[in-house]
């Protein structure tokens, strides 16, 4: 459906990392800064009022952005994601959408909560923005105030969904990330909802990004158990990935209304596969979401370097690449100082 990938004599010319992989998907953070405090992502004891957010010098410049994203094309980039943070906390964000839109070849897609999606609907769509991914965890409003911990109401975000679908982005996916004791009694209502609405569920396995979510592997409601409930009450059959390396493993409702998706990153590890590359607010490169280390690109921008020479640092950083963190993660491993979430995007 969205797959964009390379015609093979191209894609031939791309360079692949230690594993083989090749350079696909480049998720771009725009914005370290977020207005929720999820539990799992951002918890208020550390990301509170006297948090050191980036400078606005620090970050990458629209342009900047921009010029990087032609420059990654050549590698066989197909699909750009913004994210955050928050992507539309960024002032004028549109134009960025617009300057992305206009480089060819690109699936381009962005992540949100859907805070702001209702007043921002309409300029994303005119920027020539096409699909679109909204964060919900639950349609409570009690446990989803408890894990955006900033008592955002759920009626909002629907708003927000409600008011993409009627702009005309679609697929619409809605990611919804499960931690046990806190919303996995959701399961069934968030299915039930977006079934009957057309929207495409994923749930995501809760995962131990960064190193302040004080993660345990106890919390994590395991894909196969989300897909064994919603099975029971509405019967499910596996459907083929869209794309080899697609992150969610697919499941269509047997009576036709439509698709989940789960994504077990803990259970069912995909790195095998993994075409992503990171590119950090500040125009730092990370290769695998669970690094504790990136690449400064940002110097080589500002330096003066050529779009060749940053075409070869990006080379050779693939090629040296051998992470595979989802395949060797341990309770050890967990405790990590791994980069935040909220500063890589998702
Ligand atoms: P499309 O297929 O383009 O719609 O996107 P996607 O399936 O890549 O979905 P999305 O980018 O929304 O990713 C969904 C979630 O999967 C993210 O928010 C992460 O939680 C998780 N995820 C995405 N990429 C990775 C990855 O490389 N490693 C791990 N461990 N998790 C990932
Ligand atoms: N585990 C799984 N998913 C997470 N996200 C953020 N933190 C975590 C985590 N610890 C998800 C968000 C959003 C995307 C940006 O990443 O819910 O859908
Ligand atoms: Fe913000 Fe998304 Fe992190 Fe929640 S998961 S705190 S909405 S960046
Ligand atoms: Fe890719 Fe790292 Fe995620 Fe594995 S853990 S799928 S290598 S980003």
């Amino acid at each position: 459906m969205n797959d964009s990938r390379m015609p093979y004599a191209v894609a031939a010319t791309v360079p692949h990392d230690q594993l083989g992989r090749a350079l696909h998907d480049l998720r771009i953070s725009v914005t370290d800064r977020c207005n929720f405090r999820c539990v799992y992502c951002m918890p208020k004891e550390v990301f509170g009022r006297d948090h050191q957010f980036l400078e606005r010098r620090e970050l990458l410049t629209f342009e900047e952005i921009t010029r990087l994203a032609r420059i990654f094309t050549r590698h066989g980039v197909g699909k750009i994601r913004l994210t955050g943070g928050e992507p539309l906390v960024r002032r004028n964000l549109e134009e960025l959408i617009a300057m992305l839109a206009a480089v060819p070849g690109l699936d381009l897609t962005l992540t949100t909560n859907g805070s702001l999606l209702k007043q921002k609907t309409r300029a994303l769509r005119d920027a020539g923005l096409k699909r679109i991914t909204v964060s919900l965890d639950s349609l409570d409003d009690e446990t989803f105030m408890r894990m955006n911990d900033v008592d955002f109401p759920v009626a909002r975000v629907l708003e927000g969904i409600e008011a993409a679908a009627a702009a005309g982005f679609a697929p619409i996916k809605i990611n919804m990330v499960v931690k046990r004791g806190m919303n996995e009694a959701g399961i069934l209502p968030m299915a039930r909802f977006f079934r009957e609405r057309g929207h495409i569920l994923r749930f995501i396995e809760y995962m131990d990004v960064g190193h302040t979510n004080g993660w345990r592997m106890d919390d994590v409601v395991t894909a196969r158990e989300i897909v064994e409930r919603i099975n029971a009450e509405m019967p499910l059959e596996p459907a083929d990935p869209n794309y080899r390396g697609e992150v969610a493993r697919r499941w269509r409702y047997r009576d036709g209304s439509g698709e989940i998706g789960v994504i077990a990153s803990v259970t069912q590890a995909f790195c095998r596969d993994c075409t992503r590359v990171r590119l950090s607010t500040e125009g730092k490169l990370y290769t695998c979401l669970f690094a504790t280390g990136g690449h400064d690109l940002r110097s080589l921008l500002r330096g003066g370097a050529s779009d060749d020479e940053i075409d070869a640092a990006i080379r050779a950083i693939w090629a040296k690449r051998s992470d595979r963190y989802s395949e060797i993660r341990t309770a050890q491993t967990a405790k990590l100082e791994k980069i935040e979430m909220s500063y890589i995007g998702g």
